[in-house]
């Protein structure tokens, strides 16, 4: 019999790392041995994953010495870190940044260092085979310096060129874009769902014209999904993971009649006193509408296609 593959997943209790782990439990028990990392083993969210017959390991993405040790034996990994909860947090504690720092470089900062911990780590991981790093296209760069607040994707950019340069993954990397969440009108309201106005209609106000089609990921039905096909084929594509490309008059017509209300979309004027974070989505928004989610990179492609890596 031959000996299961042991398969890593950093961010094992966030949105993506769960909804990889769900499916390879479900779809590819025979394959992998899995192991979820976390900072607290404690949490209920560890426990949950747990609950499923995964193994969980403490980690930190600050501290290398903590990735080397829960990434060892690993054969496959897939990596994702997380910039939100820095920009919150400089937000509601600016006396934590530096001189010349705003929240959201600060953020950028400390992601850019989880990163090189990252590579730094699975470098060092002799046992590994395939790698699939979860990165975003950098506005800053696809831009040509345009959009240069949208620093949560420069960095993961950039982090994917310190994957890319290392010569200990040559031939092991992949890396899935992942489009704009369904669940984000749920989870982050304030920022992706439609209000109700004054009229009773249900208004859903972005800064995109509504007829530019954006890749919209199902996370928890298909990354898992596009992560296994990445596995499986040959190292060094950048794929697109959207489940659906909708415009965002599209995604309000479903969303209205899925809730029996009516709607109307309205595309929303740049707001030049926006809080850090603000400021970030909407460049965010006008970047994907001018230059796609992958910012024109050729070398990236979509689910649609993924029938052509399969072998
Ligand atoms: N919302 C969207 O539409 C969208 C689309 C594409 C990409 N993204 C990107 O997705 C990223 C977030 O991924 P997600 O949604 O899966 O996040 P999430 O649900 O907020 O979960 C964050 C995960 O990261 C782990 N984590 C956080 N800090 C860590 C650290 N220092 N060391 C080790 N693990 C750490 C957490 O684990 P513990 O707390 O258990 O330690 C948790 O598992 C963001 O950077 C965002 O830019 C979002």
């Amino acid at each position: 019999m031959s000996e299961k593959k042991v398969l890593v997943v950093l961010g094992a209790t966030g949105t993506q790392g769960g909804a990889v782990l769900r499916y390879l439990v479900r779809h590819q028990p025979n394959t992998f041995t899995l192991r979820g990392i976390t900072r607290n083993p404690a949490s209920q969210a560890s426990r949950d994953v747990q609950a499923l017959g995964i193994d969980i390991v403490k980690a930190d993405n600050d501290d290398l010495a903590s990735l080397k040790a829960a990434l060892s034996g690993a054969t496959h990994v897939f990596a994702n870190t997380d910039s939100n909860q820095h920009i919150f947090h400089a937000m509601k504690y600016p006396e934590v940044l530096g001189s010349g720092q705003t929240p959201l470089t600060y953020a950028r900062d400390i992601e850019m260092q989880q990163g090189r911990n990252i590579v730094e780590a699975l470098a060092a991981t002799g046992s590994l085979e395939r790698v699939v790093w979860s990165t975003l296209a950098s506005p800053a760069k696809w831009s040509n310096g345009k959009y240069v607040n949208v620093t949560m994707f420069d960095a993961k950019e950039a982090i994917g060129d310190l994957f890319w340069a290392e010569e200990k993954l040559k031939g092991k990397v992949s890396m899935v874009i992942v489009g704009f969440y369904l669940t984000n009108a749920l989870k982050m309201p304030e920022l992706q769902a439609p209000k109700k106005q004054l009229d009773g209609v249900y208004e859903l106000a972005l800064l995109s014209s509504g007829d530019v089609p954006y890749p919209h990921a199902d996370v928890d039905a298909d990354l898992g999904s596009w992560v296994s096909a990445l596995f499986e084929a040959e190292a060094g594509i950048t794929l697109v993971g959207a489940s659906e490309m909708l415009t965002w008059k599209e995604w309000l017509q479903l969303w209205a009649s899925r809730n029996g209300v009516q709607a109307r979309y309205r595309r929303a004027p740049v707001d030049e006193s926006a809080t850090a974070i603000l400021k970030a989505v909407q460049e965010e928004f006008q970047f994907v509408e001018e230059y796609g989610l992958a910012g024109g990179n050729p070398e990236a492609i979509y689910p649609e296609e993924v029938c052509h890596i399969r072998s």
